[in-house]
């Protein structure tokens, strides 16, 4: 390890003393599964729990996370990169109490941050996350090596799939991706629009042999959700269906999986400052 790493490393130690901020990263092999509608109902309901969450929507794209929260995000991480603005201007606050923050159509390499990090916009990138409980990341579809650094700094990944042949394969492919990156994250998969409860044991299974070959480990939960006639009305009125519709079967459910991200009690292997120091390629092992 250089000198360089070193110093970095101590800088960071000092940064994150006493953090406590989780980073979740929702995932999926294939677009349209539901993946923004998660972020987006996690970050709610944590932040109807009284935390605050930072919402950090990676997929710019047609019914992303912003807009499913009833938010137009003009300014983007793009813009903080570019340096016109600053990084506080990119947070924009939303009526369900999450903050959201954009990486904007052309994200620049998030390496932009690790070649700097001693400077300014790492750190204040990195101030603003730990100011969080949480930070929820809604990703793309598939696999973006723009996002290793976040994969690999997760305390968790959801993967969201469907019970579809093409979603599995896509998702098969996304967990492959994470065994290359030797990711230590929880890994609870979500499968989600169920129509017919027949097909979900079959899923299942393969989904859990293939995180055992692969990542050598098992799925931490696998979390079923039905498909949902009201969510497509949530989308519409870009409102979370846990804030209005708190009994429906779709919103009890979520708040299950809630309730399980808020009472993990897994001792966790690394901290905050550790997974940071693995974000700036700075082995921790
Ligand atoms: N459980 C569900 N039941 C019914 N429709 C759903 C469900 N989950 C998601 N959807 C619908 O699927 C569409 C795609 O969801 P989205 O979260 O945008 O996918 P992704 O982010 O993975 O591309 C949304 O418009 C939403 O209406
Ligand atoms: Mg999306």
């Amino acid at each position: 390890m250089s000198n360089n790493y070193h110093d970095q490393a101590e800088n960071l130690r000092k940064h994150f003393q006493d953090a406590e901020t989780k980073i979740i990263t929702i995932s999926g092999g294939k677009g349209g599964v539901g993946k923004s509608v998660f972020s987006v109902n996690i970050s709610s309901e944590l932040a109807l729990r009284k935390n605050k969450v930072l919402l950090f929507d990676s997929d710019a794209g047609f019914a992303n996370a912003s807009i499913l929260l009833g938010k137009t995000v003009k300014k983007t991480l793009s813009d903080y990169i570019d340096g016109k603005i600053s990084i506080e201007d990119c947070v924009h606050e939303t009526d369900s109490g999450v903050n959201v923050i954009s990486t904007g159509f052309d994200f620049k390499d998030w390496k932009l941050f690790q070649n700097n990090f001693n400077g300014t916009m790492a750190q204040e990138f990195l101030a603003l996350a730990r100011k969080h409980d949480y930070v929820i990341i809604d990703t793309g579809a598939g696999y973006s090596d723009k996002l290793i650094h976040f994969y690999l700094a997760s305390d968790k990944i959801f993967l969201v799939t469907v019970p579809e042949p093409t979603a599995i394969v896509n998702a098969y492919t996304l967990i492959k991706a994470l065994s290359m990156l030797d990711v230590d994250s929880e890994l609870d998969v979500i499968l989600n629009m169920i129509t017919d409860k027949s097909e979900i044991r079959s899923v299942e299974e393969v989904l859990r042999k293939t995180v055992k070959n692969f990542l050598n480990k098992d799925i931490n939960n696998f979390y079923k959700f039905v498909h949902e006639k009201s969510i497509h009305e949530s989308v519409k009125r870009q409102i979370p269906i846990v804030r209005y519709k708190e009994n429906n079967a779709f919103s009890k459910n979520l708040k299950i999986l809630v309730d399980d991200i808020t009472n993990n009690k897994r001792t966790k292997k690394l901290s905050f400052t550790e997974r940071f120091k693995k974000i700036i390629g700075i082995e921790v092992r």
